[in-house]
């Protein structure tokens, strides 16, 4: 910015960057668009359709001219639809619970501001979706970072959370399953962090967007562990991955009934509500009987996980890490591709394998420096099957063709 420049930016607002996971995403998509053969494996939602019943649904929303305000915490049937959702985990949520907002992320700013002052700590176990830090500071909180043990379990211990813990510590937020490491927690494990956070007073956030994306495990819901967990938890989830819904904007808060109020106060006052008719359409698909579909798309990115495990199990030097048991992502540590020389440049950090996989193989994958997770890569496996067939073959002559 030059002196001269009559529109100064907030601090907050100048240092923050644009997500990285977007700029490479753009990346890939502008040679794409070029007309060069990429396989995209950044993708951060999966690709199917939106169900039927939620297009019927804001069909004959629009159709009744269903296109005004709706009360901030959402329309009523849908705040009790989601409780209804939700407790299908073991929750005992009531509609009156239930804030419905545009999207999760929208879910996480209002929890953030509605319960941090300014130098309160958020504890972000590490390797983190890249936007928790960002909105913790945007609101004037001090984002933690919790980190892992090295190793490649990529779980976070209760003994780490204690040692994060300062009198400024208000919140532990929860990912599980996790973006981007792929990382689901065991109930046992879930129970073990949130007697931490009970012990300490702190408030949970657990992000629970994946709830339906969990292979060979169980997910569990942190507010289902007990009431006294419930009564410090804000569960925050949405229509976007389950349903594969990203474009409709359709999320949710789900708290004790005094959060829930203090979240449709701030909505009222900066969004108004989400979309009536994407609300309609949200509706529409959780009282829907879907379980087969959804479990057939299960059981299809199961299968994709799988090949990509199997892929790289014979590829040396990219160690897949954390289990990759939820989500939509295989998480790969990269380090022992370092010093090995591609045609054009030799590889000193998981950027650069990324750069170079972009460049000269043509797969775009995530660097994880943005995720606290500086020598890993993010492989999204939400592709068709036969594109990502091809980018693993990709991805395995890359490896195979740096020399030393
Ligand atoms: C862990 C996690 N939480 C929240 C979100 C936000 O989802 P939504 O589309 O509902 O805003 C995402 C999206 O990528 C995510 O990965």
């Amino acid at each position: 910015m030059t002196p001269t420049e009559p529109i100064r930016l907030a601090a907050r607002a100048a240092h923050l960057p644009a997500s990285a996971t977007a700029a490479l995403d753009a990346r890939a998509k502008q040679l794409i668009a070029d007309g060069v053969d990429v396989i995209n494996l950044t993708s951060g939602e999966p690709a199917f359709a939106t169900v039927e019943p939620a297009a019927l649904a804001a069909i004959a929303a629009i159709g009744e001219d269903f296109t005004r305000y709706t009360p901030a915490a959402g329309i009523p049937q849908l705040r009790s639809s989601v409780a209804d959702y939700l407790n299908r985990h073991g929750t005992t949520y009531t509609a009156d619970s239930v804030v419905i907002t545009a999207g999760a992320k929208q879910a996480l700013h209002y929890a953030f501001t509605g319960l941090l002052e300014t130098g309160d700590e958020v504890l972000v176990p590490a390797p983190y979706w890249v936007s928790y830090p960002h909105m913790v500071a945007l609101v004037g909180g001090v984002p933690v970072e919790v980190r892992p043990a090295p190793g490649n379990s990529l779980k976070i211990t209760p003994q780490q959370v204690r040692q994060a813990i300062t009198p400024r510590t208000r919140v532990l937020l929860l990912n599980s399953p996790a973006n981007p490491s792929g990382v689901v927690y065991t109930r046992a494990e879930l129970t073990a962090l949130a007697a931490v956070a009970a012990e300490h007073d702190l408030i949970i956030i657990s992000d629970e967007i994946c709830d339906h994306w969990v292979y060979e495990t169980t997910f569990t819901s942190v507010a289902a562990l007990g009431p006294d967990i419930a009564a410090r938890t804000l569960t925050v989830g949405g229509m976007s991955k389950t349903f594969a819904m990203t474009g409709w904007r359709i999320g949710w808060i789900a708290a004790p009934a005094h959060v829930s109020r203090a979240m449709a106060a701030i909505q009222s006052h900066t969004a108004s509500a989400p979309s009536s008719v994407s609300q309609r359409a949200a509706h529409g698909a959780l009282t829907a009987d879907l379980a087969q579909e959804l479990n057939r798309r299960r059981a299809a990115l199961d299968e994709r996980r799988k090949a990509v495990l199997k892929a790289l199990s014979d590829v040396p030097g990219v160690q897949v890490d954390g289990e990759a048991q939820g989500a939509f992502f295989v998480f790969a540590d990269v380090s022992k591709t370092y010093g090995l020389r591609s045609s054009t440049h030799t590889i000193s950090s998981a950027a650069d394998f990324a750069g170079l996989l972009l460049s000269e193989a043509r797969v775009a994958v995530v660097p994880g420096a943005d995720f606290a997770a500086p020598d890993h890569v993010r492989i999204s496996y939400t592709v068709p099957p036969d594109r990502l067939t091809e980018g693993l073959r990709r991805i395995s002559n890359f490896v195979s063709g740096l020399a030393t």
